[in-house]
């Protein structure tokens, strides 16, 4: 039997032969619907924010993942009860007992550090490491760290943990950020929801999840106004109720099937996704050549003709621009149309590491820091890849779906973490994919 190696054709870049793979069998045209999942970047937040409720509360269209696992992990060591009943969590936090977040769930994800605001706003104080999750370059927080300075928090680095605490309280304040970010926006709304005073974000992230998370909140008796807008006000409340809750569509998981749809010049059929969250998507699908309808509000059609052609260029910016998360998937796609297609990538340092997997495939992309230039080839052939982050992998399965032969992907824990169940959803549309 020959090692991987020699099969890979490659001396020295073995695939390990029992890690878990996805295995696809390109060329096939997908058709069919799709119902799409809750969003990700949303359940993450929304968890975080019942340690501030002193009641119970209840998530509805929870998707199914490793992150949203960890973060309920989270939740059970900080005292609160997780539980999940198919679709929906249910968090009784009456009880928030421990401040301190074990190192190895901080680690799992990037997205942990939205613990501290609300962990502060709960019991004001809090012990935890730098965030681990997707290797998109430097994920710093200083701007995380610079706001709730601002409110009172104290904040000292020790050996990789961040020692919080706020003897006197937190305080509402004045806030400008120097970019918007998610994050660290979720993180000041959090913080702020329970502080003395009233607390005014500038140049605040405008992205669904944030509007999501503010809507939770009210409901739970916060004083929340301008989420979605750059100027975010929060008055401070003295205390949260619980809350039921349905958690919004993942946007980027809608784009992905999008992308899978138009790469094999098939049609879809997308349910339960609110279109208006990517709206700086759909026309770059109409520039290549495909047809989108949508309509009642909650779905999308999308029909790719044979032809398609590239777009040009591709601009990743905060929201309401083309979403970063999107630029690994549409890199795919456009790895397969006629023409070249630019891409400029504003918000990460290193979000291009998937162009190497992809050129395994036979794809052409040339990156210059934060420029990839990928010139449209006829054919791609199957081979194997690794997924070294979450959009980088989903970009993998989109071009292994056209690829002629067989692909397999490994580092599929990496996807695992934002798409729930992504091969028995494409199987549902004709895709020859599966898991082992
Ligand atoms: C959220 O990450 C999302 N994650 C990311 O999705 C998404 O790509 C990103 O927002 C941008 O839209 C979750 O919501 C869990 P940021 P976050 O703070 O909050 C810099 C996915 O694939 N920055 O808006 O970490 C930062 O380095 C993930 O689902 C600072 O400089 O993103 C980055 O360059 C990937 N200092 C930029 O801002 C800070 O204190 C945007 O980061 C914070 C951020």
């Amino acid at each position: 039997m020959k090692s991987n190696a020699i099969l890979k054709g490659c001396v020295g870049v073995a695939v390990k032969k029992d890690a878990p793979r996805i295995v696809v069998q390109g060329g096939g045209r997908l058709a069919g619907e799709l119902s799409v999942q809750g969003a990700k970047n949303s359940i993450l937040p929304l968890l975080s924010a019942t340690v501030l409720c002193q009641g119970e509360s209840v998530l509805h269209n929870c998707p199914n993942l490793s992150d949203s696992d960890a973060a309920c992990r989270i939740l059970n060591c900080l005292g609160c009860k997780c539980v999940r009943e198919a679709n929906a969590v249910t968090v009784d936090s009456r009880e928030v007992l421990n401040t301190d977040v074990p190192k190895d769930l901080m680690r799992e994800m990037r997205s942990s550090i939205v613990f501290l605001g609300a962990i502060l706003g709960r019991t004001k104080q809090c012990r935890l490491t730098f965030p681990g999750g997707c290797e998109l370059g430097p994920r710093p927080i200083d701007l995380h760290v610079m706001a709730l300075r601002k409110m009172g928090v104290n904040i000292e680095e020790e050996g990789g943990f961040l020692n919080c605490n706020a003897p006197k309280g937190i305080h509402g304040a004045y806030i400008s950020l120097a970019l918007p970010s998610v994050g660290a926006t979720e993180n000041i709304i959090l913080a702020a929801v329970t502080a003395k005073g009233t607390t005014e974000i500038q140049n605040a992230a405008r992205e669904p999840e944030i509007i999501d998370l503010a809507e939770f909140l009210n409901k739970c008796g916060a004083k929340i106004s301008g989420a979605g807008t750059g100027t975010i006000v929060i008055e401070g409340v003295e205390k949260l109720g619980g809350a039921e809750h349905t958690v919004i569509a993942d946007r980027i998981v809608a784009a992905t099937y999008l992308c899978c749809a138009a790469i094999t010049r098939g049609e879809l059929i997308l349910k339960n996704v609110d279109f208006r969250h990517i709206s700086a998507i759909l026309p770059v699908f109409e520039q290549m050549g495909c047809s989108i309808y949508t309509y009642n509000d909650n779905q999308i059609y999308i029909n790719a003709a044979k032809q398609l052609h590239a777009p040009y260029k591709i601009t990743t910016s905060a929201h309401p621009g083309f979403p970063t998360d999107a630029q690994p998937m549409f890199m795919a796609l456009a790895s397969t149309l006629k023409g070249t297609t630019v891409f400029v990538e504003t918000i990460f340092d290193n979000r291009f590491r998937h162009a190497q997997e992809l050129r395994q495939l036979g794809a052409k992309i040339s990156v210059n820091d934060r420029v990839a230039v990928v010139e449209g080839v006829e054919r791609l052939i199957g081979a194997d890849l690794e997924a070294t982050d979450l959009r980088g992998g989903a970009a993998l399965v989109t071009a292994a779906l056209f690829a002629d032969k067989t692909s397999t992907i490994t580092g599929i824990s990496h996807i695992e973490r934002g798409y729930d169940d992504i091969v028995g959803n494409l199987q549902k549309i004709g895709a020859k994919i599966s898991s082992n």
